[in-house]
């Protein structure tokens, strides 16, 4: 067996290289092993290739988790400036898309290439691609048994990710591990992900896809629903875009969705204030305040004539049409699942993990970080943030 290494770090994906990185140059031998042959493939697919690397708001708050107060000492630790700072000292540009949402000018290969320069600087070792087979607890640490060998390292970190695109080689191993070690997890589930609706609930509606539109977005009852504004996007299969995927990570089966076609508008007293100026035909009156095509639809939902000239509505009509695409409601039969999915919500408890370092309450020097964890946040950059969040502390605490 060789000499042991101070760490050993299973995944190399954006939480295991950060702390890779940082280990390294604080001093600490430090092996990452990875079953995939390609270094990150989920930081280079990210953000449409341009990795929405953080959000420069992001707080506890837009985290889920069943324990939400864990992410809190980490997150103030390692803030989203302290990670554009970062880029900026390797002059990697970027921009703000939409609310705080940070991206890469060029590509994500930027943030890849960085990761990998933060761990040449620390003299990382990489192996990949490695299988990692076995891990053992000794009196002074750990064995593990890996396809190119058995070996010893005094601490494990554990950053093999969640569950969605396993074509890219996404595994429960960090689940497994966890359970092996007396951890509980909580079970995962596909989280950011389009939602599905059952075939014939959605007849009426496959036709509208390609349509993207701004939306409110509601799921949840009591006095705290849960609610987005964002863009909704129709599909053959259901619904996607930014809207859906956010409140995706909210909705539980069984439960409905509400959403305001028209945020901010009172359709029915606009279509009311037309009728006493406009000779137009009502469809079209609709069609100016909604996509053509859903427009279409939704008066054919209503079972309303779109030919029928404005002056001859009826108030009542037109309120009531107005109210219907305020207040869609309508409930999903499941969604895309781990293909589609950005996110893994659930994870290995947090109230078994020490919030400043990520280790094991139950087995010293065990640690666990990034999507492996039981923190899930919303879309635009925050996911990332907890990643390079989790893997600081884990790496300081070393
Ligand atoms: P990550 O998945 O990055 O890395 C885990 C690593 O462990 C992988 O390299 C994997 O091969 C390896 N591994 C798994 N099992 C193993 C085993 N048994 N043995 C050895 N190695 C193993 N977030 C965000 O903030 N902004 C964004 O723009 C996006 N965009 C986005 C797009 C798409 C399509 C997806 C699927 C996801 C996103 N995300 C995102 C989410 C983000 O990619 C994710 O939260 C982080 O990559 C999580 O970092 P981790 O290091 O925890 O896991």
């Amino acid at each position: 067996m060789s000499e042991p290494w101070d760490c050993v770090i299973v995944g190399a994906g954006a939480a295991g290289l950060f702390c890779a990185g940082i280990a390294g140059q604080l001093g600490l031998r430090v092996l990452v092993i990875d079953h995939a042959p390609k270094v990150a493939e989920k930081i280079r697919i990210s953000g449409g290739g341009r990795c929405n690397f953080t959000n420069r708001d992001a707080a506890p708050a837009n985290y889920l988790g069943e324990n939400p107060h864990f992410c809190r000492s980490a997150l103030a630790r390692y803030t989203p400036a302290d990670f554009i700072d970062l880029l900026k000292r390797y002059a990697i540009p970027f921009h703000e898309k939409h609310k705080g949402q940070l991206f890469c000018d060029r590509s994500a290969e930027d943030v890849i290439e960085m990761l990998l320069a933060e761990c040449e600087a620390g003299r990382v070792t990489r192996w990949q691609p490695c299988k990692v087979l076995d891990v053992r607890a000794t009196p002074t640490g750990f064995e593990i048994d890996t396809d190119r060998g058995t070996q010893s390292a005094a601490r494990v970190v554990v950053a093999t990710g969640g569950l969605s695109i396993p074509k890219i080689g996404a595994t429960d191993f960090g689940f497994r591990l966890a359970k092996q070690f007396g951890h509980r997890v909580i079970e995962p589930r596909p989280a950011l992900v389009p939602l599905t609706f059952d075939a014939p609930t959605w007849a009426a509606f496959a036709p509208l896809s390609g349509i993207a539109l701004e939306v409110h977005i509601e799921t949840g009852s009591g006095k705290k629903p849960m609610r987005f504004l964002e863009d909704l996007l129709f599909t053959h299969r259901g619904l996607s875009g930014p809207a859906v995927l956010q409140i995706s990570s909210f909705w539980q089966p069984g439960q409905p969705l509400r959403i305001d076609l028209a945020p901010g508008r009172d359709v029915g007293a606009l279509l009311r204030e037309a009728k006493g100026k406009s000779k137009r035909q009502l469809g079209n009156e609709v069609a100016a305040l909604l996509p053509q095509r859903l427009a279409d639809a939704w008066l054919a939902r209503a079972d309303v004539d779109a030919s029928t000239p404005m002056p001859q509505t009826r108030d009542k009509e037109l309120a009531a049409l107005g109210a219907a695409l305020s207040r869609w409601e309508l409930t999903p039969d499941g969604s895309e699942g781990w293909r589609k999915a950005e996110v893994t919500a659930g994870g290995v408890d947090t109230r078994e993990l020490n919030q400043q370092s990520m280790e094991s309450k139950r087995q010293p020097g065990l640690h666990f970080i990034g999507e492996v964890v039981d923190v899930t946040g919303w879309l635009g950059g925050y996911n990332f943030q907890w990643a390079w969040a989790s893997a600081a502390a884990c790496a300081r605490a070393m």
